[in-house]
């Protein structure tokens, strides 16, 4: 089974992660890690913070000459801007800082916004460097794109810059959705046979746990029901690669909506705690929008999902073994696959 957990705040000394039940003998560079966390970093749309930003970090263990040696993968990142922010009892709408301070009874927002910031997905995307990389030697090709930026018909690296400055200059923000997508995915990744082994879910699970997501579709979606079933059935792309919570052999085409940041630079009314008048709560180092980057840590969620589900499916405790299986059951399936 794979495991992976993190902890860490926005400010502390550094985030944490740790992969477990990683195979061995999968050879990863540091540098392949650290292209992928630039691009979440520097994604559009993302504030000032991100030049403060390195994203510095350092595997601690299960790696041994640039290869896993099946042990966990423990991995620290370093935060540069580390100046925590003074106590607040200024929840900021559209976040966890209020439903987090009545959970966790504290007075300060701080406490709550340090660990719910979206500073976390950084660790999700080094820990799911290790995931994309399983995935690509297996010939699974994982990728994600901006498909809607605010109002913007069609998003184009132009357009959105263009639709970005607008908003920024506005002291606005904007959301957007994005879709990742998987090709080379073999069948029968995933259960029908409860309802948490669904791939489906585990998949929904995984791309709604990042910040700011607040609407998920498999293939066609919401646009789904707007077919007949005699239209819908001229369509196996509808499902998106999934069938009763499994993968059926095709593309796996997952999108994501994203809320426009919540934080504004000429700020949002919000209740203070303290006194229960209201006050403007400003946030200066706000991104302008998180959708690209959130594709990005969307991938990473993707892959580590299907790295699960190819260990569950497959086992094997090291990359030869898992890729022979891997290749064993794809000759088999794609046999009947290819005749239908
Ligand atoms: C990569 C990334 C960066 C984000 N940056 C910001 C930001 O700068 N300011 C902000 O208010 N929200 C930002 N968000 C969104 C908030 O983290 C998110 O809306 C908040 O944690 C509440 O979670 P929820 O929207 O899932 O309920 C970002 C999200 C992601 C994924």
């Amino acid at each position: 089974m794979l495991r992976y957990l993190t902890a860490g705040e926005s400010h502390g000394k550094y985030l944490s992660g740790i992969i477990e039940g990683f195979p061995a003998g999968v050879k990863i560079d540091p540098a392949y890690i650290a292209a992928q966390l630039k691009r979440r970093r520097l994604a559009p749309g993302r504030s000032a913070r991100q030049a403060v930003e390195t994203d510095e970090f350092e595997i601690i263990s299960g790696l041994h000459r640039g290869a896993t040696t099946g042990a966990p993968v423990a991995v620290l990142l370093r935060n540069a801007g580390r100046a925590l922010p003074a106590p607040s009892s200024l929840p900021r709408p559209g976040h966890a800082d209020l439903p987090g301070m009545l959970k966790y009874g504290t007075p300060d927002a701080v406490l709550i916004r340090e660990r719910a910031s979206a500073r976390e997905t950084a660790m999700r995307v080094a820990l799911g460097s290790f995931a994309l990389r399983l995935n690509e030697l297996l010939g699974i090709d994982i990728n994600s794109r901006v498909i809607a930026l605010g109002s913007l018909p069609s998003v184009t690296a132009a357009s959105a810059a263009q639709e970005l400055l607008k908003a920024r200059r506005a002291g606005d923000t904007l959301g957007g959705i994005f879709e990742v997508s998987a090709a080379g995915v073999p069948a029968g990744l995933g259960s029908c046979m409860q309802w948490d082994r669904r791939l489906s879910s585990r998949l929904a699970a995984a791309l709604t746990g990042i910040n700011g997501v607040k609407g998920f579709e498999i293939g066609g979606g919401f646009e789904a029901p707007l077919l007949t079933g005699k239209e819908a059935a001229a369509c196996p792309e509808l499902s998106g690669g999934l069938d009763g919570g499994m993968t059926n052999g095709r593309e796996l085409l997952l999108r994501c909506a994203v809320k426009p940041v919540p934080g504004l630079p000429g700020g949002v009314p919000a209740t203070d705690l303290k006194t229960f008048r209201q006050k403007l709560c400003v946030s200066k180092t706000s991104d302008t929008t998180a959708v690209f980057a959130a594709a990005v840590v969307g991938e990473h969620m993707t892959a580590l999902e299907l790295a699960g589900a190819l260990l569950k499916k497959f086992g094997g405790d090291s990359l030869p073994e898992l890729k022979l299986r891997v290749d064993e059951w794809r000759k088999k399936t794609e046999k009947i696959l290819r005749r239908l």
